[in-house]
Formats: C-alpha cells, sequence, structure tokens
C-alpha cells in the first residue's frame, strides 16, 4: 500500500447524504441532480451548463457542433492528455499539434506558424490549474476567425487577470474524473457561449430525441446521438463535491505552499511557474528536475513509489505517442515540450493529505535526488 497515492477524492459527510438520497429516488438515469449540477455550474460559470458522462464526451459533443459537417483542422497543444486532440478526430477533424511555451501552454507564437486556410479553431488546455496567456490567444482567434475551445479540466477554478478559465472562448469542458476538482468517479460538462449550441448538445447527448412535454412518451429521434447522459449518482456527488469547492481548493493551496516552502533550497529543482496564487486552480504540482533526462526522471519516480510516494507524470507530449505520429507534420518540432518531458514529474496535491506528509515527502524527495546525482 502506497503511503501518499497519487490522488485521493475529498469526501465528506455531503456527498455521502447526497449519494444516498439519489440512491433513494426512483429516477437514477439522469434527472433531478443532474439539473441541481447544472443549476450550480452554470451559476458559477453564468452559461448554461450541459452535464455529460465524461470530459471525453463534454470535448467530443462540444467539437462535433464546433466543427459540424464541414471538418477542418483544429490545433492543440502538444502537452495535455490525448482526449484533448482524440475528440477532434473523433468529431470530424484533424488534430494540429503544437509546442508549448515555457508555462506549457499553448501560446500565439507556437501556434501561429501552424495556421492554414483549413484550420477552424483551437484548443487551449489550462495546465495545471494554470491559466494560459488568454489576452493573445483570444485576440489571435478573432482576428483570424478561429473559434477558442477551452479545455478546462484542470482549471477549477482558475483564473486569468480576474476571469474566470471556461469564460473566454466559445465552449468550455470540464472533467468530474475521480482526480479532478470535482470528483465523481466520471463525469463532465460543456458550457457554450451560444445557447443554441448548448441546446443542440442537451439533445445530442440524449440520443437526439426531442419529447414533446404534454406527451413525453411520443418522442422524436430528431439526430443522431450519443449516450452521454450523466448518472443521478455521480450527479450527486459532483453537486456536493461542486459546493465544496472553495473549501478543497483552499486545501489544495496550503499544501502547495507547504511544498514550495519545502522544496526552496533544492537547487536542482525548479517549480512550475505560478503567476498569482489566487488565481491558480492548484490542480497539479509539477516541478522540474533540471539538466534531468527521461531516464534519470523515470528512476527518480520509480524510486520515489518503492518508498511509498506515488510520484506522476503530466505528460508525455502527444506527438511522442504512437498514435499521434500520422498528425506531425514532416520536419515539425517540439522543442520545449521535449525539454520538459525529460524534466517534469508531479507532486500528489490532494485535499486530505496532511502537510505531515507532504513534508516526509519532500524529505525523500531530497534523499533520492542527492543518491541519483551522487
Ligand atoms: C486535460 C484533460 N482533458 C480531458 C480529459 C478527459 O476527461 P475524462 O477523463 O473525464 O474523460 C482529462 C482527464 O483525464 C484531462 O486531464
Amino acid at each position: 500500500m502506497l503511503e501518499v497515492p497519487f490522488h485521493c477524492p475529498s469526501i465528506s459527510s455531503r456527498e455521502e447524504a447526497y449519494l444516498l438520497q439519489a440512491l433513494r429516488e426512483c429516477y437514477w438515469g439522469g434527472g433531478r441532480w443532474v439539473e441541481r449540477l447544472e443549476s450550480h455550474l452554470s451559476h458559477l460559470y453564468g452559461r448554461p451548463a450541459v452535464v455529460v458522462s465524461s470530459g471525453t464526451a463534454a470535448l467530443h459533443l462540444a467539437l462535433t457542433l464546433l466543427l459540424g459537417e464541414g471538418g477542418g483542422e483544429v490545433i492543440v497543444p502538444t502537452w495535455t492528455f490525448t482526449a484533448t486532440a482524440s475528440e477532434v478526430v473523433h468529431a470530424g477533424g484533424v488534430p494540429v499539434l503544437a509546442d508549448v511555451g515555457a508555462s506549457l501552454h499553448l501560446t500565439a507564437e507556437t501556434l501561429e506558424p501552424l495556421l492554414t486556410p483549413r484550420t477552424r479553431g483551437i484548443i487551449v488546455m489550462h495546465y495545471a490549474g494554470e491559466a494560459a496567456p488568454m489576452e493573445e490567444l483570444v485576440e489571435l482567434c478573432q482576428q483570424k476567425g478561429l473559434w477558442l475551445l477551452e479545455d478546462t479540466c484542470h482549471a477549477v477554478p482558475a483564473y486569468y487577470r480576474g476571469q474566470l478559465c471556461g469564460t473566454f472562448g466559445a465552449a468550455a469542458t470540464l472533467s468530474f474524473h475521480a482526480t479532478k476538482p470535482i470528483a465523481a468517479g466520471q463525469g463532465g460538462a460543456i458550457f457554450f457561449a451560444d445557447a443554441l449550441l448548448a441546446e443542440q448538445a442537451q439533445q445530442l447527448r440524449q440520443h437526439g430525441i426531442r419529447r414533446p412535454p404534454e406527451a413525453p412518451w411520443l418522442y422524436e429521434v430528431e439526430a443522431l446521438g450519443y449516450n452521454y447522459m450523466l448518472s443521478d449518482f455521480q450527479a450527486a456527488v459532483a453537486l456536493a463535491q461542486a459546493e465544496r469547492l472553495s473549501e478543497t481548493w483552499q486545501a489544495r493551496r496550503h499544501l502547495a505552499e507547504v511544498y514550495q516552502e519545502a522544496l526552496a533550497d533544492l537547487p536542482s529543482l525548479s517549480l512550475y511557474p505560478v503567476r498569482e496564487a489566487a488565481a491558480s486552480g492548484w490542480h497539479l504540482f509539477p516541478v522540474f528536475w533540471r539538466g534531468a533526462s527521461v531516464g534519470q526522471r523515470d528512476a527518480l519516480i520509480r524510486r520515489m513509489r518503492a518508498r511509498g510516494f506515488a510520484l506522476s507524470l503530466h505528460y508525455k507530449p502527444l506527438h511522442l505517442h504512437a498514435a499521434y505520429r500520422p498528425y506531425v507534420r514532416p520536419g515539425q518540432t517540439f522543442p520545449q515540450a521535449e525539454r520538459a518531458y525529460a524534466e517534469i514529474f508531479s507532486l500528489p496535491l490532494w485535499p486530505d493529505l496532511t502537510p505531515t506528509k507532504a513534508h516526509q515527502l519532500a524529505e525523500a524527495l531530497r534523499q533520492e535526488l542527492a543518491t541519483l546525482t551522487r
């Protein structure tokens, strides 16, 4: 048993009570609790929320609606989880992988050379809970007539110059995967700037069916949709988590401060740059081992895991995975992502992890780094 797993969701009596209530109600398949969750999220984001079965389903539906019939190219950072790019393909588009800047986000500089007449939009991912450089990205999209989709799975809540991440683009997606700031096992949500697209997404997530309110048994399949509805059990847990978000965010932020202090005197490490502590989502705590190779970094993670401390990796860039090789353009290079890939690892950062455990982890890291660099 690992002493410190990479993640463990925080549950309180609220999650337990909501889940039990949902269990005792006669409709389990996405009813009252999904509506309550949507209303809570809509209030937070100021846009209609469409709750779905995963962050991947959210990306798929959002991209299906943004791309429409026409397909086309979508620029995606190579520094992200596979779903950000795979769903472009599943929605009928072509992902174009872009290198990232020093904060591991897409920037105007890294994506501009990749624009073609076929480019339809860009997906920005707010890595680790830190907002991407939204001003330049929004401006570029406006200039070039492109839509912007925010993969906001890490950034709940996070802000760019006071504005909530997830409210900049034509659409934004969340995940309620077990490791995410709002955890429900699985689940996701989409926010559209255009209320009409939100209505279409609501219909597509339930097989494209429309039910006349006066005769709901007489449904009509108006479009070929999907079964992307979230169950009421998951919605009940997600709602409790969403209502506790500021409490769990505070705990993650505090733990980040503990790590910052405990690791400050390790010259071989540098911490992932955060512009403003109060504006970060504090979803991941990435650390760079400066000058390390992929092999050295992996040895460090392996040794720490053997001691009971589950470090992890976010990410191996997409262009280095077999399935994405066909999407790399001839001669294309990704120097920033490849440098980061060799040096980076993530520390556990979850609300109920105690500062004592975090100190023990930092001490073990200090010892292992000393052994590996001897
Ligand atoms: C950046 C990013 N995008 C998309 C996803 C997909 O979300 P889900 O696992 O809910 O399908 C994840 C989650 O793992 C993620 O980290």
